[in-house]
């Protein structure tokens, strides 16, 4: 595994494998948390840095190279009309619910329960609860991430469920009039890499529109599902988009989108803008030419193609799950899967949730796959890169296989 017994420390990374320090080659089902959508080392990438290496790699004043990137996502994603730039995905959703904030003239905000969302202290809050917090009718999901955080904070975030009508109806009507955005990510890969269903989004739409609160879609790591990301997938129509991760082509980037009339609220043109927002190396060239270069390659066929690599590993995931009458599941979609030790696929966070028992089985079989020469990230998604090549899936496969057969012998062996 990645984090035990001690780090893996890795002196280089080739297409899509990774070698660590002690000349081991593995391949890399993380890219760095989703991020590299082609791999390690993408040629086209690295020869448009190295040649911008010389000529200046941070400006105060604005280049050509940010409208290129802007110009490409607008084009592609449907909910943004205008984009700015920052440089992270924490940064993304703490300007995209700012900006909710300052539009609205609201504090609060809904999110949902268990979502990762970066570690601004609003978007954070509710996402580390437990079954000691949920089967506890006195306690608020709206539980601080850190020692220390200011309560004040947990009192302007509701935690909504994933999937959950009803939840959502009910803990947004009453808190709806200091509400500024439901914060979304459409296939919140912490809280299980779950589908949404059809009708979770379109309530979540409507009762946004029904008492003006906005619609802020987290896309920092699924952007990746498709060529227009993943609210136009799966039939969101979010006010602002939070961006990040591939759209940096392997450089530190994030990005705020949205309605015309929301990112309004960024525009110094007619005097101080309503929410002033800028950040020393926001926009820097080299984050912008990376990721134009990469999102470039990323074409509606590379993007199927990677979406059928995923179709044919989790497939045959799911083909050994049945073999072997094991009681494991696979979400996810596109070039993303989350292998889950339940027979039954969760369809929200709480299904999701694992006891110390699952825990330490899905660390035994992230312990398996190192063995067998593969970095499978433990309580995230794992992800696919265009590096990769339909035998890279069949390891994937064939290492999966093997765990089940020796967990078949060996039900309690916690050591491999
Ligand atoms: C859905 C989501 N939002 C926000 C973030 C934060 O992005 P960053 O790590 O670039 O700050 C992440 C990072 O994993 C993420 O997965």
């Amino acid at each position: 595994m990645d984090h035990e017994p001690s780090p893996l420390y890795i002196s280089r990374g080739e297409g899509a494998y990774l070698i660590d320090v002690d000349g081991n080659r593995l391949l890399d089902l993380n890219n760095n948390f989703t991020t590299l959508i082609h791999g390690h080392g993408f040629l086209p990438v690295a020869d448009a840095v190295a040649d911008l290496l010389h000529r200046g790699t941070c400006f105060s004043n604005p280049t050509e190279h940010e409208i290129t990137l802007a110009e490409l996502l607008i084009e592609r994603i449907p909910a943004i009309e205008h984009i700015r730039f920052v440089n992270s995905g924490t940064e993304a959703v703490m300007f995209a619910i700012k900006a909710a904030r300052a539009f609205t003239c609201r504090p609060g905000i809904a999110r949902i329960e268990g979502a990762y969302h970066g570690a601004y202290d609003w978007a954070e809050t509710g996402q580390a609860v437990s079954p000691a917090i949920w089967n506890d009718p006195l306690r608020s999901p709206a539980v601080p991430a850190y020692r220390g955080m200011p309560p004040s904070v947990g009192e302007e975030v509701t935690v909504i469920r994933f999937n959950d009508v009803e939840d959502l109806e009910r803990r947004i009507a009453s808190a709806a009039p200091s509400l500024a955005c439901i914060l979304i990510d459409p296939m919140p890969s912490r809280a299980g890499l779950i589908a949404p269903e059809p009708s979770f989004l379109a309530a979540v739409g409507a009762i946004a529109r029904r008492y003006g609160i906005l619609v802020v879609a987290d896309e920092v790591l699924n952007l990746r599902q498709s060529y227009m990301g993943a609210s136009a997938r799966y039939g969101l129509q979010p006010d602002l988009v939070a961006a990040g991760k591939i759209i940096g082509g392997g450089f530190p980037v994030g990005a705020i989108g949205g309605r015309e009339e929301v990112m309004r609220v960024f525009a110094s043109d007619s005097g101080k803008p309503l929410l002033p927002q800028g950040g020393t190396f926001s926009a820097n060239p080299v984050s912008m030419v990376a990721g134009r270069v990469a999102m470039e390659a990323m074409t509606e066929t590379a993007f199927a193609s990677l979406e059928s690599l995923g179709d044919r590993i989790r497939a045959g995931l799911r083909r050994e799950i049945e073999r072997c009458g094991a009681a494991f599941s696979v979400t996810g979609a596109a070039s993303l899967f989350r292998i889950h030790p339940r027979g039954k696929e969760p369809t929200d966070f709480r299904e999701a949730y694992l006891d110390p028992e699952e825990t330490e089985l899905m660390a035994r079989l992230s312990r398996h796959f190192l063995a067998c020469g593969i970095l499978l990230p433990n309580g995230a998604a794992a992800c696919l890169s265009t590096a990769m090549t339909k035998a890279d899936g069949d390891a994937v496969i064939s290492a999966f296989a093997d765990f089940l057969s020796t967990l078949e012998a060996n039900p309690t062996e916690a050591g491999i």
